[in-house]
Protein backbone atom coordinates (compact mmCIF):
# COMPACT_ATOMS: atom_id res chain seq x y z
CA UNK A 1 0.00 0.00 0.00
CA UNK A 2 2.70 2.20 0.15
CA UNK A 3 3.81 2.61 -3.54
CA UNK A 4 0.87 2.99 -6.26
CA UNK A 5 0.26 0.20 -8.46
CA UNK A 6 2.43 -0.22 -10.97
CA UNK A 7 1.05 -3.61 -12.96
CA UNK A 8 4.71 -2.72 -15.31
CA UNK A 9 6.98 -3.50 -12.25
CA UNK A 10 5.25 -6.79 -11.75
CA UNK A 11 7.65 -9.64 -11.18
CA UNK A 12 6.20 -12.83 -12.87
CA UNK A 13 8.54 -15.27 -11.06
CA UNK A 14 7.45 -13.90 -7.94
CA UNK A 15 3.86 -13.65 -8.97
CA UNK A 16 4.18 -17.51 -9.74
CA UNK A 17 6.10 -18.33 -6.39
CA UNK A 18 3.22 -16.41 -4.35
CA UNK A 19 0.58 -18.29 -6.46
CA UNK A 20 1.99 -21.61 -5.25
CA UNK A 21 2.40 -20.60 -1.63
CA UNK A 22 -1.49 -19.99 -1.47
CA UNK A 23 -2.16 -22.28 -3.89
CA UNK A 24 -0.54 -24.99 -1.08
CA UNK A 25 -2.36 -23.59 2.33
CA UNK A 26 -3.16 -26.93 4.53
CA UNK A 27 -6.96 -26.77 5.08
CA UNK A 28 -6.91 -26.44 9.08
CA UNK A 29 -9.27 -29.08 10.68
CA UNK A 30 -12.65 -27.98 12.18
CA UNK A 31 -13.55 -30.13 15.24
CA UNK A 32 -16.47 -30.93 17.30
CA UNK A 33 -16.66 -30.26 20.73
CA UNK A 34 -19.03 -31.27 23.53
CA UNK A 35 -20.45 -28.82 25.18
CA UNK A 36 -23.46 -28.45 27.01
CA UNK A 37 -26.95 -27.02 25.04
CA UNK A 38 -25.47 -26.24 22.06
CA UNK A 39 -23.30 -28.13 19.29
CA UNK A 40 -19.50 -26.19 18.95
CA UNK A 41 -16.86 -26.40 16.54
CA UNK A 42 -13.48 -25.10 16.53
CA UNK A 43 -11.45 -24.49 12.80
CA UNK A 44 -7.89 -25.22 14.41
CA UNK A 45 -5.97 -22.26 12.67
CA UNK A 46 -2.88 -23.05 14.39
CA UNK A 47 -2.11 -25.69 11.62
CA UNK A 48 -1.53 -22.78 9.56
CA UNK A 49 2.35 -23.13 8.72
CA UNK A 50 3.40 -19.89 10.52
CA UNK A 51 1.20 -21.08 13.62
CA UNK A 52 -1.86 -18.70 13.46
CA UNK A 53 -5.31 -17.33 11.88
CA UNK A 54 -3.03 -14.84 9.95
CA UNK A 55 -1.72 -16.80 7.69
CA UNK A 56 -4.80 -16.42 5.54
CA UNK A 57 -4.21 -12.35 5.66
CA UNK A 58 -1.01 -12.22 5.01
CA UNK A 59 -0.85 -14.21 1.93
CA UNK A 60 -3.40 -12.94 0.36
CA UNK A 61 -1.97 -9.73 1.25
CA UNK A 62 1.45 -10.67 -0.66
CA UNK A 63 -0.32 -12.41 -3.32
CA UNK A 64 -1.83 -8.55 -4.20
CA UNK A 65 1.05 -6.71 -3.71
CA UNK A 66 3.14 -8.84 -5.97
CA UNK A 67 0.53 -8.79 -8.82
CA UNK A 68 0.29 -4.98 -8.86
CA UNK A 69 3.84 -4.49 -8.45
CA UNK A 70 4.19 -2.97 -4.98
CA UNK A 71 6.59 -6.38 -4.22
CA UNK A 72 9.77 -6.85 -6.39
CA UNK A 73 12.15 -9.05 -5.14
CA UNK A 74 14.02 -5.09 -4.21
CA UNK A 75 11.25 -4.53 -1.87
CA UNK A 76 11.88 -4.65 1.89
CA UNK A 77 8.98 -5.46 3.41
CA UNK A 78 8.29 -3.00 6.96
CA UNK A 79 5.13 -3.96 9.55
CA UNK A 80 3.85 -3.11 12.77
CA UNK A 81 2.81 -6.81 14.35
CA UNK A 82 2.39 -7.84 18.22
CA UNK A 83 3.07 -11.40 16.86
CA UNK A 84 1.18 -13.63 14.65
CA UNK A 85 1.20 -11.40 11.38
CA UNK A 86 4.71 -10.72 11.54
CA UNK A 87 5.07 -14.77 11.82
CA UNK A 88 3.01 -15.38 8.56
CA UNK A 89 4.79 -12.49 6.76
CA UNK A 90 8.30 -13.96 8.36
CA UNK A 91 7.52 -17.19 6.99
CA UNK A 92 5.62 -16.32 2.95
CA UNK A 93 8.57 -13.81 2.49
CA UNK A 94 11.61 -16.06 3.18
CA UNK A 95 10.52 -18.95 1.31
CA UNK A 96 9.66 -15.42 -1.61
CA UNK A 97 13.53 -13.91 -0.78
CA UNK A 98 12.06 -10.70 -0.07
CA UNK A 99 13.24 -8.67 3.14
CA UNK A 100 11.34 -8.33 5.83
CA UNK A 101 11.82 -5.92 9.18
CA UNK A 102 8.92 -6.70 11.83
CA UNK A 103 8.72 -3.87 14.13
CA UNK A 104 7.39 -5.67 17.43
CA UNK A 105 6.46 -4.42 21.05
CA UNK A 106 7.23 -5.72 24.51
CA UNK A 107 4.09 -7.86 24.58
CA UNK A 108 5.57 -10.00 21.97
CA UNK A 109 5.81 -13.44 23.08
CA UNK A 110 9.65 -14.64 23.73
CA UNK A 111 9.48 -17.48 21.45
CA UNK A 112 7.45 -15.44 18.61
CA UNK A 113 10.43 -12.89 18.93
CA UNK A 114 13.17 -15.60 19.11
CA UNK A 115 11.62 -17.28 15.49
CA UNK A 116 11.21 -13.74 14.04
CA UNK A 117 15.06 -12.74 14.83
CA UNK A 118 16.20 -16.22 13.11
CA UNK A 119 13.79 -15.65 10.16
CA UNK A 120 14.07 -12.08 9.14
CA UNK A 121 18.12 -9.69 9.29
CA UNK A 122 16.25 -6.65 10.83
CA UNK A 123 14.21 -6.71 13.67
CA UNK A 124 13.19 -3.62 15.24
CA UNK A 125 11.57 -3.41 19.20
CA UNK A 126 10.11 -0.71 20.42
CA UNK A 127 10.39 0.07 24.24
CA UNK A 128 8.12 3.44 24.29
CA UNK A 129 4.63 3.03 25.25
CA UNK A 130 2.36 5.70 23.38
CA UNK A 131 0.17 8.04 25.30
CA UNK A 132 -2.59 4.75 25.19
CA UNK A 133 -0.93 2.26 27.42
CA UNK A 134 0.01 0.32 24.42
CA UNK A 135 2.55 0.40 21.59
CA UNK A 136 0.57 0.51 18.70
CA UNK A 137 1.18 4.08 17.80
CA UNK A 138 5.09 3.80 18.91
CA UNK A 139 5.13 0.71 16.66
CA UNK A 140 3.50 2.94 13.38
CA UNK A 141 5.83 5.81 14.24
CA UNK A 142 8.75 3.13 14.05
CA UNK A 143 7.26 1.92 10.37
CA UNK A 144 6.95 5.59 9.55
CA UNK A 145 10.66 6.13 9.82
CA UNK A 146 11.77 3.11 7.82
CA UNK A 147 9.69 3.85 5.30
CA UNK A 148 11.72 7.62 5.32
CA UNK A 149 14.69 5.50 5.26
CA UNK A 150 14.48 2.54 3.22
CA UNK A 151 14.19 2.90 -0.94
CA UNK A 152 12.08 0.76 -1.78
CA UNK A 153 9.60 -0.18 0.59
CA UNK A 154 5.93 -1.90 1.21
CA UNK A 155 3.99 -1.56 4.19
CA UNK A 156 0.69 -4.10 4.68
CA UNK A 157 -0.96 -1.77 6.90
CA UNK A 158 -2.81 -4.93 7.88
CA UNK A 159 -4.92 -2.31 10.39
CA UNK A 160 -6.44 -1.06 7.61
CA UNK A 161 -5.87 -3.73 4.17
CA UNK A 162 -8.80 -4.77 2.73
CA UNK A 163 -6.67 -8.02 0.83
CA UNK A 164 -6.02 -9.15 4.51
CA UNK A 165 -9.99 -9.57 5.16
CA UNK A 166 -10.53 -10.80 1.82
CA UNK A 167 -8.24 -12.99 2.44
CA UNK A 168 -10.23 -14.61 5.32
CA UNK A 169 -13.36 -14.16 2.80
CA UNK A 170 -11.75 -16.62 0.24
CA UNK A 171 -10.03 -19.07 2.17
CA UNK A 172 -11.14 -19.40 6.22
CA UNK A 173 -15.06 -18.76 5.46
CA UNK A 174 -15.23 -21.04 2.67
CA UNK A 175 -13.37 -24.01 4.75
CA UNK A 176 -15.10 -23.38 7.44
CA UNK A 177 -19.09 -23.02 5.90
CA UNK A 178 -17.91 -26.45 3.85
CA UNK A 179 -16.93 -28.12 6.72
CA UNK A 180 -19.41 -27.31 9.19
CA UNK A 181 -22.85 -26.73 7.00
CA UNK A 182 -25.48 -23.96 8.69
CA UNK A 183 -23.61 -21.60 11.23
CA UNK A 184 -26.30 -20.10 14.29
CA UNK A 185 -23.65 -18.27 15.67
CA UNK A 186 -19.57 -17.18 15.05
CA UNK A 187 -17.79 -15.81 17.79
CA UNK A 188 -14.52 -14.41 16.74
CA UNK A 189 -11.88 -12.61 18.86
CA UNK A 190 -10.93 -8.63 17.19
CA UNK A 191 -7.48 -7.31 16.36
CA UNK A 192 -7.23 -5.71 13.45
CA UNK A 193 -10.29 -6.79 12.40
CA UNK A 194 -9.45 -8.64 9.07
CA UNK A 195 -11.11 -12.28 10.38
CA UNK A 196 -14.38 -10.49 11.51
CA UNK A 197 -14.52 -8.71 8.06
CA UNK A 198 -13.99 -11.39 6.24
CA UNK A 199 -15.65 -14.37 8.20
CA UNK A 200 -19.02 -11.99 8.54
CA UNK A 201 -19.48 -10.68 5.58
CA UNK A 202 -19.30 -14.43 3.70
CA UNK A 203 -21.48 -15.89 6.49
CA UNK A 204 -23.91 -13.30 6.22
CA UNK A 205 -24.16 -13.90 2.21
CA UNK A 206 -24.95 -17.76 2.82
CA UNK A 207 -26.83 -17.53 6.30
CA UNK A 208 -27.95 -13.71 6.95
CA UNK A 209 -30.07 -15.06 9.84
CA UNK A 210 -26.36 -15.82 11.97
CA UNK A 211 -25.80 -13.89 14.69
CA UNK A 212 -21.50 -12.96 14.79
CA UNK A 213 -20.39 -11.89 18.40
CA UNK A 214 -17.36 -9.79 18.15
CA UNK A 215 -15.07 -10.67 21.19
CA UNK A 216 -12.69 -8.01 22.73
CA UNK A 217 -10.34 -7.52 25.94
CA UNK A 218 -10.75 -4.66 28.60
CA UNK A 219 -8.03 -1.63 27.64
CA UNK A 220 -9.12 -1.74 23.55
CA UNK A 221 -10.38 1.13 22.33
CA UNK A 222 -12.28 -0.98 19.07
CA UNK A 223 -15.54 -0.71 20.20
CA UNK A 224 -15.44 2.78 21.68
CA UNK A 225 -13.98 2.24 25.18
CA UNK A 226 -10.43 4.15 26.19
CA UNK A 227 -7.62 2.83 25.49
CA UNK A 228 -5.45 1.37 28.71
CA UNK A 229 -3.24 -0.91 29.35
CA UNK A 230 -2.77 -4.61 27.92
CA UNK A 231 -0.40 -7.55 28.40
CA UNK A 232 -1.68 -10.16 26.20
CA UNK A 233 -0.94 -9.81 22.58
CA UNK A 234 -3.27 -11.32 20.10
CA UNK A 235 -6.52 -9.73 20.45
CA UNK A 236 -7.71 -6.10 20.98
CA UNK A 237 -6.44 -2.48 19.54
CA UNK A 238 -5.24 1.08 20.93
CA UNK A 239 -7.52 2.37 17.89
CA UNK A 240 -10.51 1.58 15.81
CA UNK A 241 -9.35 -0.39 12.90
CA UNK A 242 -11.46 0.68 9.88
CA UNK A 243 -11.86 -2.84 8.82
CA UNK A 244 -14.11 -3.30 11.64
CA UNK A 245 -16.89 -0.68 10.10
CA UNK A 246 -17.52 -2.90 7.27
CA UNK A 247 -17.97 -6.18 8.95
CA UNK A 248 -21.48 -7.33 10.16
CA UNK A 249 -21.28 -7.72 13.90
CA UNK A 250 -24.45 -8.52 16.01
CA UNK A 251 -23.08 -8.44 18.95
CA UNK A 252 -20.05 -7.25 21.79
CA UNK A 253 -18.96 -8.96 24.36
CA UNK A 254 -15.59 -7.65 25.90
CA UNK A 255 -13.72 -9.44 28.75
CA UNK A 256 -10.89 -8.90 31.30
CA UNK A 257 -7.71 -10.46 30.57
CA UNK A 258 -8.09 -12.83 33.37
CA UNK A 259 -11.00 -14.25 31.51
CA UNK A 260 -8.61 -14.86 28.44
CA UNK A 261 -6.20 -16.83 31.13
CA UNK A 262 -9.27 -18.38 32.75
CA UNK A 263 -10.69 -19.46 28.73
CA UNK A 264 -7.08 -20.88 27.63
CA UNK A 265 -6.96 -22.82 30.76
CA UNK A 266 -10.71 -24.42 30.79
CA UNK A 267 -10.10 -24.96 27.29
CA UNK A 268 -7.27 -27.56 27.96
CA UNK A 269 -8.92 -28.88 30.89
CA UNK A 270 -12.11 -29.57 28.77
CA UNK A 271 -10.83 -30.59 25.50
CA UNK A 272 -7.54 -30.63 25.50
CA UNK A 273 -6.66 -28.02 23.47
CA UNK A 274 -3.83 -25.45 24.02
CA UNK A 275 -4.77 -22.33 22.56
CA UNK A 276 -3.27 -18.76 22.83
CA UNK A 277 -5.17 -16.22 24.83
CA UNK A 278 -7.32 -14.64 22.42
CA UNK A 279 -9.04 -18.05 21.91
CA UNK A 280 -9.66 -19.05 25.46
CA UNK A 281 -11.01 -15.66 25.32
CA UNK A 282 -13.60 -16.41 22.57
CA UNK A 283 -14.03 -19.66 24.63
CA UNK A 284 -14.85 -17.96 27.78
CA UNK A 285 -17.35 -15.65 25.92
CA UNK A 286 -18.96 -18.84 24.40
CA UNK A 287 -19.54 -20.52 27.56
CA UNK A 288 -20.66 -17.25 29.44
CA UNK A 289 -23.06 -16.80 26.49
CA UNK A 290 -24.41 -20.38 26.37
CA UNK A 291 -24.50 -20.98 30.60
CA UNK A 292 -27.68 -22.68 31.30
CA UNK A 293 -28.92 -22.77 27.91
CA UNK A 294 -32.23 -24.87 27.18
CA UNK A 295 -34.27 -26.19 24.58
CA UNK A 296 -32.74 -26.66 20.61
CA UNK A 297 -29.10 -26.72 20.45
CA UNK A 298 -27.84 -23.74 17.91
CA UNK A 299 -24.47 -24.66 15.72
CA UNK A 300 -21.95 -22.25 17.29
CA UNK A 301 -18.53 -21.96 15.60
CA UNK A 302 -14.89 -20.28 16.56
CA UNK A 303 -11.70 -20.33 15.42
CA UNK A 304 -8.60 -21.50 17.24
CA UNK A 305 -6.41 -18.55 16.19
CA UNK A 306 -3.18 -19.65 17.56
CA UNK A 307 -1.54 -22.49 19.81
CA UNK A 308 -0.82 -22.15 23.32
CA UNK A 309 2.98 -22.90 23.07
CA UNK A 310 4.04 -18.99 23.08
CA UNK A 311 2.09 -18.30 25.66
CA UNK A 312 3.94 -21.01 28.27
CA UNK A 313 5.94 -18.76 30.01
CA UNK A 314 2.73 -16.25 30.79
CA UNK A 315 -1.03 -16.63 29.96
CA UNK A 316 -0.50 -20.55 31.57
CA UNK A 317 2.10 -19.50 34.28
CA UNK A 318 0.63 -18.66 37.29
CA UNK A 319 3.44 -16.67 38.24
CA UNK A 320 3.19 -14.29 35.63
CA UNK A 321 -0.82 -14.06 36.01
CA UNK A 322 0.04 -13.01 39.57
CA UNK A 323 2.01 -10.63 38.78
CA UNK A 324 0.79 -8.90 35.63
CA UNK A 325 -2.85 -9.41 35.54
CA UNK A 326 -4.00 -9.48 39.36
CA UNK A 327 -7.66 -7.90 39.67
CA UNK A 328 -5.93 -4.57 40.84
CA UNK A 329 -3.09 -3.91 38.34
CA UNK A 330 -5.52 -5.13 35.43
CA UNK A 331 -8.65 -2.46 37.07
CA UNK A 332 -5.61 0.08 37.92
CA UNK A 333 -3.88 0.27 34.36
C1 LIG B 1 -4.01 -15.02 18.13
C2 LIG B 1 -4.82 -13.97 17.46
N1 LIG B 1 -6.14 -13.99 17.60
C3 LIG B 1 -6.93 -13.05 17.05
C4 LIG B 1 -6.39 -12.04 16.30
C5 LIG B 1 -7.29 -11.00 15.72
O1 LIG B 1 -7.42 -11.12 14.35
P1 LIG B 1 -7.66 -9.86 13.44
O2 LIG B 1 -6.42 -9.04 13.49
O3 LIG B 1 -7.92 -10.39 12.10
O4 LIG B 1 -8.82 -9.11 14.01
C6 LIG B 1 -5.01 -12.00 16.11
C7 LIG B 1 -4.40 -10.92 15.34
O5 LIG B 1 -3.19 -10.80 15.27
C8 LIG B 1 -4.21 -12.99 16.70
O6 LIG B 1 -2.88 -13.00 16.55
Amino acid sequence: MSAPADLRRTDRQLLDRVEALLGNLPRTRVVRLPHPGIRLYAKMESENRAGSSKDRAAIWILREAVRRGEITRSTTVVESSSGNFALALAHFLNELGVPFVPVLDPNVNAATERTLRRLCARVEKVTEPDGTGGYLLSRLARVADLRAELADVYWPNQYANPDGARGHYELTAPELLDDIGRIDYLFVGVGTGATINGLSRRLGEVHPEAAVVAVDVEGSAIFGAPPARRRIPGIGSSIRPPLIDDAWITKVVVQSELDEVAGCRALLSSHGIYAGGSTGCVYAAITRHFEGHTGPEPVVAFLCADSGEPYADTVYSDEWVAEHLTPVATKGA
